[in-house]
């Protein structure tokens, strides 16, 4: 099969990794791809990034399946474009991954179907929402209605900080139309946890647990970012708690969905928090692999991706086809200077070629110039490695 994988980071690098290793791959393309795509046997970048010149370059291939990264093509409808096509690909459609486009619509959707989340409510108008504050008082957690990559969720400590993040957003437009209505809910405690599976509109195949680290720093310290590691299994999720998962959560949302007419098919993130009672609440969804949650996950997988993504694309997903390795696997990720807020790029990455057993180094933020990988972006590299225990697998990271 030729496959064209769509997105540049360390997801991709690690689902394009794990394609490769399919005896019914044949050719593999990523758009864009970054260097790691780029020095894998079987795998091209290709520089397209317009929906309709994909479909082109779909049809001239040969292309046999699309797998979609990242969440903005997906809110962009590349899936509802490529199937008006004829052309197969494996993702959300628009209208279905609206779960992560617009947090407004998903906490909506949560409280028609009963699906447990914090209490909340939406603004448009600062005075509201700062009159909102004054009564609930803080911790309270403010978020961007829109895709803000990561960074529109705002968990304010203080009342201050809730105002601020109000400004911020309402106010002073700080994420454009993404902020232009925010959600104000309830501060949550506990553990949380990445649950990831796969749906064909009608089974779902949950894929190996994992947990990623938000803040940049050690011990839990510094901003908030995209996710600076995460390991696979989180042995929060029990077994109790991954029946939980399903029955509260994701079988409800695949379940609503369809009462509300719309088929999911893709993946399905669940983001849960789970209290020290061991009650989950959905934190947020997101359509698409977490990153770089992918990366652990996908290094445990023993069956064949390929054919469990070609077959879920043709609604032929059975729900015991993943099989996983009985070990740990952990990401590290290596940032550029000054990440997030103003990473430094094109400086060149050196001691790529080391070749510890039972590791692999993913790319993210990284170019190929001539024969020099160069960094590109804030998240660079992750480090991935497994052993028999976490932290077996940690310090060979
Ligand atoms: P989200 O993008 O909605 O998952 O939010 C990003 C991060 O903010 C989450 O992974 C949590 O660490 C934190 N967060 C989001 N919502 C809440 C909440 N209601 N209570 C506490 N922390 C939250
Ligand atoms: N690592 C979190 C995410 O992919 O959204």
């Amino acid at each position: 099969m030729n496959i064209l994988i769509i997105g540049n980071g360390g997801r991709e690098h690690a689902l394009a990794w794990k394609i490769a290793q399919s005896s019914l791959a044949k050719k593999i393309y990523v758009a864009p791809g970054n260097a790691g795509t780029e020095l894998t046997n079987l795998i091209e970048n290709i520089d397209i990034q317009d929906i309709d010149l994909l479909i082109q370059f779909a049809r001239e291939r040969k292309i046999d399946l699309t797998i979609v990264g990242p969440e903005a093509p997906l809110s962009q409808g590349i899936v509802n474009k490529f199937k008006e096509n004829n052309l197969k690909i494996f993702g959300p459609t628009k209208e279905a991954a609206q779960l992560e486009s617009s947090k407004d619509f998903s906490k909506r959707f949560m409280k028609k179907h009963g699906i447990p989340t914090a209490e909340y409510q939406t603004f448009t108008e600062p005075k509201l929402a700062h009159d909102y504050i004054d009564k609930k008082g803080s911790p309270i957690v403010i978020k961007a209605d829109g895709l803000a990559s990561g960074k529109g969720v705002v968990v304010a400590m203080t009342d201050n900080d809730a105002h601020n993040a109000i400004d911020l957003m309402l106010s002073e437009n700080q994420f454009g139309n993404a902020g232009a209505r925010i959600i104000i809910e309830e501060y949550l405690t506990g553990e949380e946890a990445s649950f990831i599976v796969i749906c064909d509109g009608k089974t779902v195949l949950p894929l190996a647990t994992s947990q990623d680290h938000k803040r940049l720093l050690d011990n839990d310290l510094g901003p908030n970012t995209g996710g600076m590691g995460a390991y696979s299994p989180a042995p929060i999720v029990t077994a109790e708690i991954h029946e939980k998962a399903m029955n509260e959560v994701i079988y409800p949302t695949i379940e609503g969905m369809k009462k509300d007419g719309i088929e999911y098919t893709g993946f399905l993130y669940a983001g849960l928090m789970i209290d020290k009672n061991s009650q989950i609440k959905t934190l947020e969804f997101n359509c698409r692999m977490g990153d770089p949650e992918t990366q652990p996950i996908l290094f445990r997988l023993e069956s064949d991706l390929l054919k469990i993504l070609y077959d879920a694309a043709q609604g032929k997903l059975e729900e015991n086809m993943a099989l996983w390795e009985n070990n740990f696997s952990i990401t590290v990720v290596m940032a550029a200077k000054d990440y997030p807020n103003k990473p430094r790029f094109n400086d060149e990455i050196l001691g790529l070629d080391s070749k510890e057993k039972d590791t692999y180094i993913f790319h993210a933020g990284t170019k190929l110039i001539g024969q020099k990988v160069m960094t590109s972006g804030g998240r660079v590299l992750g480090i991935t490695a497994k052993g028999q225990t976490l932290n077996e697998a940690k310090n060979k990271a």
